[in-house]
């Protein structure tokens, strides 16, 4: 079967580049087609988009062995020279950033100015990740012995594995592979069976850059059979993960047995708090911005907007306002605020959540329902609901859709309390005006990451990472290059003085 064959012709058609669409793994800086092939789908009609070659298990072992090689000499080769090669696939993403966006949008259905949004955002972890590796110091101590010095060293922690989701295809990739890339780490990524076309351009794009074979390598196929490979491997020092809590606790089982480090990007649980003192037009555009970004499939995306009485009305006015102008909509067209969610599935599981605040009394104010027959894909209608308790399963579970859901609290003290009662604890939001709010929530809120008068927690720049049973580890910013980094203490005795 040639690539024509194993991708529809409207993907194709729509790229300049068409050798960025790739459909076997890479490993060891060649294409490897697989034992068998599984479909690649369009959420927004669900049209087979692709078939792609699932390497199995023996693929994994492959690709792991090839990572081991690599990171003999890649661990040597100077954080300048590392950096050079990160900077030219950061350069290249950038010029293909119109292909990369809609490869994208067609196979996991985000609207096409996200998309772009998206390669933007993770071309940052790329440009940032290539200047700090430069940056990675160790310090020089004294020692409680006489005659001897001793100094720090961080140096990689070798071959790294991670498994990256399908609601940011590229981004996540790049989060993750640019500082380990700079930290002298080599690397594995199992991409989502959603959406693996863009990780397989990315490989495309670092293969041209000139990152040397075996430095980054894409496995597409079965997680349960690939998940274990990497988890079990004595060469793998490292799994990384961004999905569910119950696939982060599941894949940290599985590393405990080679006491491998892991960092778990998981789920969340977002409250949004609007204090009555607060912006109420700024708060409505933050809860939009944060709730229906990527059709509400975003771990951080708000998941419970906790208001004071006094401005709830105010505030689900404006909401209503903002909801109902949403465009859900083919990522591809123009206008189209929102596109589907991920599969049929995904619809039916949020229907499900907000079936069952229906039926426990919460009023639906806009939307509620699949958009399914309307619009033909996997798509869900912007949903504004109020009045519903705060230990219904929406607002226990994360929604993963365009539902938005009011709450009313009174005191600062039950608002922080309902909060933090969650064993999430991702992102959260504040809106409010006042100084010594926002000092006393932002401590008293038990998440990793909070939003004062700010829809968006992630940057290239900033740790990301949650608490409790959101994750371990940070990524982004200096704190996500030292994740892929071992301390090591060096102490040299017998100086004569
Ligand atoms: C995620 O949903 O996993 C990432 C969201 C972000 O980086 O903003």
């Amino acid at each position: 079967m040639t690539i024509a064959e194993r991708i529809s012709d409207s993907l194709i058609d729509r790229l300049s580049d068409k050798t960025l669409l790739q459909t076997d793994s890479f490993v060891d800086g060649a294409w490897m087609s697989g034992e068998r092939r599984f479909d690649v789908s369009n959420p927004a009609d669900n049209s087979v988009i692709a078939s792609v070659g699932d390497v199995g298990e023996a693929g994994a072992h492959q690709a792991v062995a090839a990572a081991a090689r690599a990171f003999e000499t890649w661990k040597k080769v100077s954080p300048f020279q590392r950096a050079a090669l990160l900077m030219k696939w950061h350069k290249l993403i950038l010029e293909n950033l119109d292909d990369l966006a809609a490869i994208l949008t067609t196979e996991m259905g985000k609207t096409l100015t996200e998309a772009k949004g998206e390669i933007l955002y993770g071309a940052g972890f790329i440009e940032w990740s290539a200047e700090e590796g430069k940056r990675i110091m160790g310090e020089t101590l004294t020692p409680p012995f006489p005659n001897s010095r001793g100094w720090t060293l961080h140096q990689p922690i070798g071959v790294v594995a991670c498994i990256t989701p399908w609601n940011f295809p590229n981004a996540m990739i790049t989060r993750k592979c640019a500082p380990a890339l700079a930290a002298g780490c080599t690397m594995v990524i199992k991409p989502a069976p959603e959406t693996p076309l863009s990780a397989l351009a990315l490989a495309e794009l670092a293969k041209r850059a000139g990152i040397p074979d075996g430095v980054f390598n894409v496995v597409c196929g079965d997680a349960q059979k690939i998940g274990p490979v990497l988890t079990g491997s004595s060469e793998v020092r490292m799994i990384g993960f961004t999905g569910s809590t119950p696939v982060g606790k599941l894949l940290m089982r599985q590393a405990a047995d080679g006491v491998k480090r892991v960092a778990l990007e998981l789920g969340g649980n977002a409250p949004f708090i609007v204090m009555d003192d607060a912006d109420l037009d700024a708060a409505a555009d933050g809860v939009v911005a944060s709730k229906f970004r990527v059709s509400g499939q975003t771990c951080v995306s708000a998941n419970r907007i906790i208001a004071q009485p006094a401005i709830a009305d105010a505030l689900i006015e404006k909401l209503k306002e903002r909801v109902d102008a949403l465009k859900p909509g083919n990522g591809f067209e123009a206008g189209s605020d929102l596109g589907p969610l991920i599969h049929h599935e995904a619809v039916e599981r949020v229907d499900a959540l907000v079936r069952s605040a229906r039926d426990s009394g919460a009023n639906i104010i806009a939307g509620g329902a699949p958009l399914v027959d309307e619009l033909g894909g996997a798509f869900y209608a912007p949903t504004l609901i109020e009045g519903g308790s705060p230990d219904m399963d929406l607002a226990c579970f994360e929604i993963f859709g365009p539902v938005a859901s009011v709450y009313r609290v009174e005191s600062e003290a039950d608002i922080v309390k309902l909060a933090n009662d969650t064993p999430y604890g991702l992102a959260a939001y504040i809106y409010t005006r006042d100084i010594n709010r926002v000092h006393r929530l932002s401590e008293a809120l038990e998440y990793g990451m909070v939003g004062v008068n700010a829809p968006m927690v992630g940057s290239f720049s900033s740790p990301f990472g949650g608490m409790k049973e959101s994750g371990i580890g940070r990524e982004g910013g200096k704190w996500g290059v030292e994740e892929f980094t071992e301390l090591k203490w060096v102490i040299l005795g017998g100086i004569d003085q």
